[in-house]
């Protein structure tokens, strides 16, 4: 078999929810070079809700998302397109290459962590780039501690900030208390309670459910596969992930949710890079504190993604070289982890 590989010389027009289509495709790539990361520094990515609205953090954090959505709209770079990235990938953007009839789609199987963590990574780095910092890291939004279980403050502060999103669920603002798997018409329950509820979720799903590489990341998804027939998702991909999409996006109704309620607009909103930085941690977590494996598969290890990088050159990456997050520059905050015990 071979990997799953993405056509990126031929992008369409991806398919919004209610089969409007829209054009996501990032500027064409003349050169396209390999790219392996090599990094002697690593910076630690923090918890979201430990950073305040006045801190020299959120300055520069902000600094660098006003930046880049002042870019030109044509620049890879520009916030607009790093969104598009995300919506090309997975809305009908790509076809498999050698397989055009095929769609190309980053959920839904084993490719989910480690593309989203690529793409976590070149966002990070344009926001360095922008800043001229290259000690900036970004934050991970720790829903699954009861610390973390809002909306981070910083993405709250003020419409004017460039980190509010205002196309979020009114009903979800803090203090509302997220319900890990909440889905469209789930009622309220007692904050306490429902933390409790979220900590056995994760125990369930990081611990009882994720035995396998299989469980953890999602099925194999080779050249050829029927992305469509394959349900092939992870456990954490399912739960929580797509509900915390789900949970914070709005829904104008329910067959119109927008930002991150939808895969074509849900990286428009900033918080979508903090729970994405969660999703990588928890990765790291299943690794490292629960001794859980990565694949082997050269078909796992051998598939690459082409993103464009803080220079706004086309890089094309491997799945085989981001499996160390040290080596990307980066690691997560050692905070507390409720869930570890939390089986019921
Ligand atoms: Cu690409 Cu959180 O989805």
């Amino acid at each position: 078999a071979k990997p799953a590989l993405p056509d990126f010389k031929d992008c369409v027009d991806a398919t919004q929810p209610n089969d409007t289509p829209i054009n996501c495709c990032p500027p064409v790539a003349a050169k396209i070079e390999d790219y392996v990361p090599s990094t002697t520094t690593v910076r630690t990515r923090m918890a979201a809700q430990s950073v305040t609205v006045d801190s020299d953090y959120y300055r520069k954090y902000s600094a660098a998302i006003q930046k880049m959505k002042n870019l030109s709209p044509a620049d890879p770079r520009n916030f607009r397109q790093q969104a598009n990235v995300h919506c090309a990938y997975c809305d009908g953007g790509y076809t498999q290459k050698g397989n055009s009839k095929l769609l190309y789609e980053i959920h839904n199987s084993w490719l989910f962590f480690p593309w989203h963590r690529w793409y976590v990574y070149f966002f990070e780095k344009i926001c360095q780039n922008l800043i001229d910092d290259d000690t900036f890291v970004l934050p991970f939004w720790n829903w699954d501690a009861p610390g973390g279980m809002q909306i981070p403050p910083m993405y709250n502060s003020v419409v004017t900030s460039p980190l509010y999103d205002c196309l979020r669920n009114p009903d979800h603002l803090p203090p509302s208390v997220i319900n890990l798997d909440w889905s469209n018409g789930d009622v309220t329950v007692d904050p306490e309670v429902q933390m409790k509820h979220n900590l056995a979720i994760m125990y369930t799903q990081m611990i009882t459910q994720s035995k396998t590489p299989t469980d953890f990341f999602g099925n194999p998804y080779r050249a050829g596969d029927n992305i469509t027939t394959l349900d092939g998702a992870g456990q954490i991909e399912q739960t929580p992930h797509n509900h915390v999409h789900a949970w914070t996006g709005t829904i104008v109704d329910t067959s119109n949710p927008i930002d991150m309620g939808a895969l074509y607009s849900a990286a428009r909103d900033p918080i979508f890079f903090a729970h994405h930085a969660n999703v990588d941690r928890l990765w790291t977590i299943w690794l490292n504190q629960l001794k859980g494996n990565n694949f082997t598969d050269p078909d796992w290890l051998n598939a690459y993604f082409i993103f464009y990088n803080e220079k706004a050159k086309p890089v094309r990456v491997r799945i085989q070289d981001c499996l160390d997050t040290t080596k990307l520059g980066y690691t997560y905050e050692d905070v507390p982890i409720l869930w570890l015990d939390a089986s019921t």
